[in-house]
């Protein structure tokens, strides 16, 4: 959700006019712009307070060189008696059927044997990856398979997910010769360097649409903080556990934690991507931008939202906006 996959383009083309070495992704979610600006050579801080979040930025933002060769996955997915079960005693009949909970079990628990820290976050993505693929819309606010959308990825197995993410991820590994960093934190505790460029994609506060991305993504966020440090709500039906408290979750908490950011950051340059239906609107964003910055400018995007509304199952056109001051 909020993915800025395809606004890549636009987002580059705007950062390219900027001068800096180093970017902060404040709100990095899937990692796609961080991913962006370590192809273009930048030094990237990734931060996001998911663990689903700050894992892949570790695998693919941070990990230079690590990948998971072939007796790797053979150890990851060779049956051994250290699987906890935890997945197939949880949500039996939720998801996935037994085959599918079992595997990820048993990749889950044989994680802790690979060595590397970097191999262990690829692992964890690359399951990641392969839950979202085999579930309907790739959200966990549904159960069962009463909302197959009809891809074949849903008649994928699990474990076919999981060997085609692990090749892709594995080819995505590189390194651009620069110290990447992961941070895994609410955004306003973070500490930046001097010069940054602050690129900041916050959830944005709707009337239409709560913002609770645990909600959605409960179950592979559990698979990336294993449940540790959660309380899931057995009484539910999706078995979700309980989002974290952000200020973006509340009207005032969301403008008052853009104003302490605009604040924070009068010295560094900001990019800021933002969406005509949120609150605080735009002509706000800009009267604060102004008053911390020199020149602020507003570039227009089209884009249309698909998911996440949940007052109208029509698709949604709302204008993207990327805010640039300095
Ligand atoms: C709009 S999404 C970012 C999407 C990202 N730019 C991408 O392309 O995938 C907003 C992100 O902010 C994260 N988030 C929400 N509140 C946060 C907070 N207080 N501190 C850090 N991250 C937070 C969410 O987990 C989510 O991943």
């Amino acid at each position: 959700m909020g993915s800025k996959y395809k606004m890549l383009e636009h987002i580059w083309g705007i950062a390219k006019q900027l001068e800096f070495s180093t970017v902060v992704d404040l709100f990095s979610g899937s990692g796609a712009v961080s991913y962006l600006f370590k192809c273009h050579n930048k030094q990237v801080i990734a931060n996001d307070y998911l663990h689903m979040a700050a894992n892949i930025a570790v695998a693919l933002i941070e990990n230079r060189s690590e990948k998971l060769l072939e007796d790797d996955v053979l150890l990851l997915t060779s049956n051994t008696n250290q699987s906890d079960s935890f997945v197939t005693r949880t949500f039996e009949g939720i998801y996935y059927v037994r085959e599918d909970n079992e595997f990820i079990d048993l990749v889950r628990c044989n994680i802790a044997s690979l060595g590397h820290p970097f191999k262990q976050a690829l692992a964890r993505a690359a399951l990641i990856r392969a839950c979202l693929k085999k579930q309907p819309r790739g959200i966990f606010t549904y159960t069962g398979l009463r909302y197959d959308d009809g891809r074949g990825d849903l008649r994928r197995t699990l474990r076919e997910h999981f060997f085609i993410a692990v090749t892709e991820l594995n080819e995505a590994v590189f390194d651009n010769l620069r110290d990447n960093k992961v941070y895994q934190m609410d955004a306003l505790g973070l500490i930046v360097p001097d010069h940054a460029l602050i690129y900041m994609d916050p959830p944005y506060f709707s009337a239409f649409s709560d913002n609770d991305y645990v909600r959605r993504y409960h179950l592979v966020e559990g698979i990336a903080c294993n449940w540790r440090g959660v309380d899931i709500q057995m009484h539910t039906k999706t078995k979700k556990f309980k989002g974290y408290p952000s200020p973006f979750s509340s009207r005032s908490g969301a403008k008052n934690a853009l104003e302490t950011l605009f604040e924070r950051y009068r010295n560094h340059p900001i990019m800021l991507s933002y969406s005509s239906n949120s609150y605080p609107d735009k002509e706000s964003i800009l009267g604060m931008l102004k008053s911390h910055k020199k020149t602020v400018d507003v570039v227009p995007l089209d884009y249309l939202y698909c998911i996440g509304n949940k007052k109208s199952r029509r698709h949604n056109k709302v204008q993207e906006f990327i805010f640039v001051a300095s």
